[in-house]
């Protein structure tokens, strides 16, 4: 079967829900995206430190428009609708081709947690990668302890595959990963 996984570079994608857009990054969404990724209760289990330099997401936002330009992430901005303002992210990314299968990654802003927004977002997100780019398999890997995160992923159906320990060393901090999993067969969840 030919592979719909995107060669470079990505559309301009646009995917909309309920209460939700989430569309390309744009250099604007910087400061928005600087207030997200500087809080230590949304960093807390991610694999880098919190920003501290605005510079940083100005530095973040030219990585993500040049991983889209090049095929290799697609990193979406998070939006409520009619907003405009950046709330947070999604991201596929570790794109292996041949094997048809993809990461997802994700993080929101501390005062939108809570909602049911990543939920929408994430299943958004998920639907356009087993429709739209033909993926066959969507992986996370997460800190065991972010339990927010494994029950986003529950709910989308995920599986917990395993544990790789240690994995990550950020700071002074060593943590392990738990590996989930979703097959296209498994998509929409029962
Ligand atoms: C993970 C995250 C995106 C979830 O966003 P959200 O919009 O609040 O998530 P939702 O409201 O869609 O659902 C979260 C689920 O986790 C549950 N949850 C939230 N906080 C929790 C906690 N501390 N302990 C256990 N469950 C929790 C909610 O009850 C909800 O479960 P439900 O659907 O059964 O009611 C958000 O917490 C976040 O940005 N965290 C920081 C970044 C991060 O860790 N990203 C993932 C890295 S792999």
């Amino acid at each position: 079967m030919k592979s719909r996984t995107p060669r470079s570079p990505f559309p301009a994608v646009t995917l909309r829900a309920p209460r939700l857009t989430l569309r390309p990054v744009a250099d604007a969404d910087a400061p928005a995206l600087f207030a997200i990724f500087s809080d230590r209760d949304v960093m807390r289990y991610w694999s880098r430190p919190p920003m501290a330099d605005p510079e940083e997401a100005v530095a973040l936002v030219r990585d993500i428009q040049a991983g889209c330009a090049r095929g290799e992430a697609l990193q979406l901005a998070v939006e409520r609708n009619g907003e405009g303002r950046a709330i947070g992210t999604c991201t596929l990314f570790h794109f292996h081709r041949a094997s048809r299968r993809a990461e997802l990654g994700y993080a929101l802003a501390r005062p939108h947690w809570g909602q049911g927004l990543m939920h929408e977002a994430l299943t958004r997100l998920v639907g356009y990668a087993f429709g739209e780019l033909g993926l066959n398999r969507l992986e996370a890997d997460i800190d065991p302890r972010n339990a927010a995160s494994a029950r986003s992923l529950a709910r989308l159906g995920f599986r917990k595959e395993g544990t790789l320990r240690e994995r990550w060393i950020v700071g002074d901090e060593v943590s392990d990963s738990d590996l989930y999993g979703l097959l296209r067969t498994e998509w929409p969840p029962r």
